[in-house]
């Protein structure tokens, strides 16, 4: 001790007392850096449950949000048309930072991320002059989730991704500080590029099935496959995105298409999962919001006139033919009726595996969160039909175009269409789905390609056709 007071004392101590001081000033300063640009969290909070659904963030991780919000510009030629992410059907409300179903948060640096309403919300217009109206819960009959992988993949894999094309993208639209830029350029833009890259390779299994268009998505795979890194294997599991509204009706149903969930909250905390959100970061707080909200949403009136003489004739149509799977209080709505009965599209069924269920169960060991009823079903659930009119196409693939279609036998129903124009045809009652402005919108489904079959669901279809026209009266005030 005495000899290091000398030290100390002395002149040499004097210079080595402030090297260590120096030194730990410039640790420190290091780590107070690398937390204030990567980690240091500044909550963006939505007073309304409407716009938390919309843009609240669920930690799902996405793209650096500035890089995010300049890659239609720089890579145009790898979006679908013109009007960037609106082409592959982000709804874009006027005057807003960003779409419906992307988030904003700053981690160190503003981040984007997917929110619950990119999949369950949509819009519909009354005519093609109409201006169009928003609808939470709804399902989305235009995001095309794959279209979005690819092009986000697409602009990481192009020569272009340079951080001398994006940084004077970025300050063209915000100011960034000489240590912001020294940290795109050598940290943030070349580590979304590998993000991007990792993205398409990820993916590479779509490129040889069926794709799903917009509207639809493929389910589950990319979760047993990227997630569980189980084996891959040749299962088609394009399905429809669901409506999501008026769940407090649904206690006691299961969840999903093929019914692979019976509660809600888990199958809230699915959805994160599956939009990005790392296991050790679920937001349990912002979710119950969401689900608070959700179970509340009513599900929207139709928006032409109803017949209402032949809607009352309908009802007693529906009470004897359809009611038992599909009114609230059913007998059986909400369960899950096995795929030989139903005759539907076995697709969806096939891809989900008792595999991917032990993993599920095992995923929230040890943590806040858990699942418990995650469970493998041999059927399609008897969904509600509150608001069917604007859930169009229906079934679980989304093959039948419009309510008249389902209730024709399957040799007689469409066999071509196209979806994601969101103009509503009350004739038919479903979007507009032939036609000029449909075929150049729209994604052109093919009920001959695997996964997208129009067979089965022959209940109704063996009525006269004032009756299924009384029935269908009905079913637009559900
Ligand atoms: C990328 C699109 C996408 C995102 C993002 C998404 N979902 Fe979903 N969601 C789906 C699809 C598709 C299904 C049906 C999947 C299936 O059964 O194959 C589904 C199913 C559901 C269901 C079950 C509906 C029913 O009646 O069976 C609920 C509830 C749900 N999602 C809520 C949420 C919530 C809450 C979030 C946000 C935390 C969310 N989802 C995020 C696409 C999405
Ligand atoms: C035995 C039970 C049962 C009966 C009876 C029944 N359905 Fe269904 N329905 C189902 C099942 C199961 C599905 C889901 C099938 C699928 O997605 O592949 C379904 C799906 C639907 C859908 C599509 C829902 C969506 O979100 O896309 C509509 C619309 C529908 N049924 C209407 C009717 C009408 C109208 C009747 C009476 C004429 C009827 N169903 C009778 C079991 C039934």
């Amino acid at each position: 001790m005495a000899v290091f007071m000398t030290l100390l004392n002395s002149q040499v101590g004097k210079i080595i007392t402030t090297l260590l001081l120096l030194i730990l000033l410039i640790a420190g300063g290091a780590g107070y850096f690398a937390w204030y640009n990567f980690k240091r969290e500044v909550p963006i909070v939505y007073k309304s449950a409407e716009d938390h659904f919309k843009y609240g963030s669920i930690n799902s991780g996405g793209l650096p949000f500035y890089i995010w919000e300049v890659l239609p510009d720089l890579f145009a030629e790898h979006l679908p048309g013109p009007g960037g992410y609106k082409s592959l059907g982000f709804i874009w409300e006027e005057g807003k930072e960003m779409p419906i179903g992307v988030s904003k948060s700053i981690v160190g640096f503003p981040r984007q991320g997917s929110t619950c309403a990119l999949c369950h919300s949509t819009t519909y217009r009354k005519s093609p002059q109409d201006s169009p109206t928003v609808v939470l819960g709804a399902p989305t009959q235009s995001f095309d989730s794959i279209a979005n992988i690819r092009f986000l993949a697409a602009c990481g894999n192009d020569p272009k991704f340079t951080p001398d094309k994006i940084i004077p993208a970025i300050e063209a639209k915000h100011s960034l500080s000489w240590s912001d830029k020294l940290l795109y350029r050598h940290v943030i833009i070349p580590e979304t590029q590998k993000k991007l890259m990792g993205l398409g390779m990820g993916f590479a299994w779509t490129n040889s099935r069926p794709d799903p268009g917009p509207g639809r998505i493929p389910s589950f795979n990319p979760v047993k496959f990227l997630n569980f890194r189980l084996p891959l294997d040749d299962t088609i599991d394009n399905v429809d995105d669901p409506a999501v509204w008026n769940e407090r009706k649904r206690k006691g149903f299961d969840y999903h298409w093929d019914g692979l969930e019976s509660s809600l909250t888990e199958t809230i905390i699915m959805g994160a999962l599956a939009a990005g959100t790392p296991t050790d970061n679920v937001p349990l707080k912002d979710l119950q919001r969401v689900e608070d909200f959700i179970r509340l949403i009513p599900p929207p009136d139709y928006p032409f006139e109803i017949d209402t003489v032949a809607a009352a004739q309908g009802k007693p149509i529906f009470d004897n033919n359809c009611a038992a799977c599909h009114a609230f209080g059913g007998d059986r709505t909400g369960t899950v009726i096995p795929v030989e009965e139903v005759g539907t599209d076995d697709h969806r069924i096939k891809m989900w595996t008792q595999a991917a269920v032990d993993k599920y169960l095992a995923l929230g060991d040890g943590k806040e969160w858990d699942f418990t009823q995650v469970q493998k079903q041999n059927g399609y659930i008897s969904v509600a039909l509150d608001g069917i009119w604007l859930r169009a196409p229906y079934l679980h693939n989304g093959s039948v175009p419009s309510l008249k279609d389902l209730l024709e036998v399957p040799e007689n129903r469409t066999k071509v269409f196209y979806r994601g124009y969101d103009v509503y045809n009350p004739e038919t009652v479903g979007f507009v789905s032939q036609g000029t402005q449909a075929e150049s919108e729209g994604f052109k489904y093919d009920t001959s390609v695997d996964g997208n079959s129009n067979q089965g669901h022959l209940y109704g279809t063996e009525l006269s056709s004032e009756e299924k026209q009384a029935l269908v009266e009905y079913l637009k005030t559900l």
